[in-house]
């Protein structure tokens, strides 16, 4: 599940690369890019159902757009973020500012490797795009099940590969049908159940969620 597989033409790749891991003017660019839209985000803020008092953990928070709408919902609740990217911690910082202000929002620099937080210390997590650019799936889903609460629900969106990609088109290095099958799999062997998967079209897209309980 390498990011990048054989990678995009010489003179793009590293702009590609900025979506795996954002950092200086290209960074900045890349989390504009990421934020025209938040359609994708209110899909997963939907699926995983967040209510007043949820303590939610998103891994890859990018631009912070999900972030935003999950406080919308969870007002007696916390949204907690990590992303190894400084560029994007700042400008999801800027985009909750209010919310950070008040409590309820808190967002760090690390990676889903590692989480910051003791055992079952959320009730739902989220990772939107992210897991593409994590250096082991099984190990970044086991942290997340050791985070997450008995019964905790977590959503994964994917972008899916579209058939017959070219280089130039950047969905070529997104998910295949056996990618996500190997991820549901991987969801089971580290200890989710109700392992469940959809899938929507949006802004040319198509979209893989998975949705699993602890
Ligand atoms: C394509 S962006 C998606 C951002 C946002 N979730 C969205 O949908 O707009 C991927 C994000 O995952 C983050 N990321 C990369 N490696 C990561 C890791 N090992 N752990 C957590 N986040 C990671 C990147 O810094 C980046 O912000």
């Amino acid at each position: 599940m390498d990011a990048m597989g054989a990678g995009p033409p010489g003179p793009l790749r590293g702009f590609f690369e900025q979506f795996g891991r954002p950092s200086g003017l290209l960074g900045h660019l890349a989390g504009y890019l990421m934020s025209r839209t938040d359609a994708d985000d209110r899909w997963v803020v939907e699926l995983l159902d967040v209510r007043r008092h949820d303590r939610v953990l998103e891994v890859g928070f990018g631009p912070g757009l999900a972030v935003a709408l999950i406080a919308e919902r969870a007002t007696s609740g916390l949204v907690a973020g990590v992303d190894p990217s400084d560029v994007m911690v700042r400008q999801a910082a800027r985009r909750n500012r209010a919310a950070i202000g008040q409590g309820r929002v808190e967002l760090r620099p690390g990676t889903v490797s590692t989480l910051p937080y003791p055992d079952a210390h959320f009730t739902k997590a989220c990772a939107l795009h992210s897991l593409r650019f994590w250096p082991s799936a099984e190990d970044g889903l086991r942290e997340i099940h050791r985070v997450l609460a008995p019964d905790g629900r977590v959503v994964l969106a994917l972008r899916m590969r579209r058939a017959g990609a070219g280089r130039f088109d950047p969905s070529r290095y997104e998910f295949t049908d056996e990618e996500v099958a190997n991820v549901v799999v991987t969801l089971g062997s580290v200890g989710f159940r109700d392992v469940a998967t959809r899938r929507r079209e949006i802004c040319w897209q198509t979209i893989t969620a998975i949705l699993a309980r602890r």
